[in-house]
């Protein structure tokens, strides 16, 4: 049987333990960091352990801007709107759209508004214009033919593209609806907030 010996090197470089995280913070591991597509982080400085073992190391936590693009009363059914999200940088166009059907993510009493970038993730085709009502779908691509489902979180239905279509995470208050993230990476970025 091999052992492996734990240099205090070692133990320092490990995350944290899930017991040892502080509530109320939002630490991401690399894997987390690179699934949330490079956020914007701000370093905090999060204390683990407890009593004399207790001290403190450097943590990301994940921050997006929050910016109100619609009124709920104003949306009908499959008219979508267009605006721009995380920045007006390059790739930020997407677009918000009342589905009148159920959809992962979605606002509203329905849980049916929903808002996508709107650029493939295989090579970056524009899919503005392209959403299909009867099938509640963004696509096909112009450039290679891929369609997403927008009530499932912009899973691919077809094409070839293997990422899912970028989802911007919406907050309702009151009657106005706002842009407070980005799940997945968005086209053309490094990182979703630097366009
Ligand atoms: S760029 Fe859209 S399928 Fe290739």
């Amino acid at each position: 049987m091999t052992h492996r010996t734990q240099t205090p090197d070692s133990v320092a470089s490990q995350p944290p333990s899930k017991k040892d995280r502080p509530a109320g913070k939002c630490l991401l591991s690399r894997r987390n960091f690179l699934f949330t597509s490079g956020v914007a982080t701000a370093t905090v400085m999060v204390t683990v352990g407890s009593g004399a073992s207790a001290h403190e190391i450097p943590a990301m936590v994940a921050t997006y801007p929050r910016k109100k693009i619609a009124k709920l009363s104003a949306l009908k059914d499959d008219e979508p709107l267009d605006f721009e999200y995380p920045d007006e940088g390059a790739y930020a166009q997407s677009m918000l759209v009342k589905l009148g059907t159920e959809a992962g993510g979605g606002v509203g009493p329905r849980k049916d508004v929903v808002a996508f970038n709107n650029f493939c993730t295989h090579q970056g085709g524009d899919l503005a214009g392209t959403y299909k009502a009867d099938t509640k779908s963004m696509g096909a691509c112009p450039l290679h033919l891929s369609t997403y489902d927008l009530t499932r979180h912009g899973i691919l239905i077809s094409g070839q593209a293997y990422q899912s279509l970028p989802q911007v995470l919406l907050e309702l208050k009151g009657d106005d609806i706002y842009a407070v993230g980005v799940f997945g990476l968005i086209f053309g970025r490094y990182d979703n907030l630097q366009g």
